[in-house]
């Protein structure tokens, strides 16, 4: 059995902008153009296409799973950039990261004000009843 989310649409308000911004944060490949989306691709192939939108557009939660030494980069990157984080979802906890799951993780907002998070371990949603 194969299922795989192969892609999904991010909607922003400037594209080269929010793609430039998680590729670089993440260490991720340049965006490619693809039609009207800006793409970023993660290791796993699946495809994050930037859309512009001038209307209003519900802003939406982005996870990504990432190595430790991944994520100490991707940690350094957002605090040499200055990128506000937060240890938590509900933005309670500024300037902390998490160590859910004994990994760690944080959550920061792309130039749109999408909700990105990396961590380091998936969530363990059998810990939960
Ligand atoms: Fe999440």
């Amino acid at each position: 059995m194969k299922i795989e989310l192969n892609h999904t649409i991010i909607h922003c308000k400037n594209k080269v902008e929010s793609s430039t911004f998680v590729a670089e944060i993440l260490g991720l490949p340049a965006p490619i153009t693809f039609y009207h989306f800006e793409v970023v691709q993660t290791t796993n192939n699946a495809s994050l296409d930037f859309l512009e939108t001038d209307g209003s557009f519900t802003v939406q939660h982005y996870a990504f799973l990432v190595g430790d030494e991944e994520f100490d980069q991707i940690f350094d990157r957002v605090k040499q950039r200055k990128i506000p984080y937060w240890a938590d979802p509900g933005k309670q906890q500024l300037g902390k990261i998490n160590t859910l799951f004994g990994g760690r993780g944080f959550y920061f907002e792309e130039p749109s004000g999408n909700y990105l998070e990396v961590l380091t371990r998936p969530y363990s949603y059998s810990a939960r009843s």
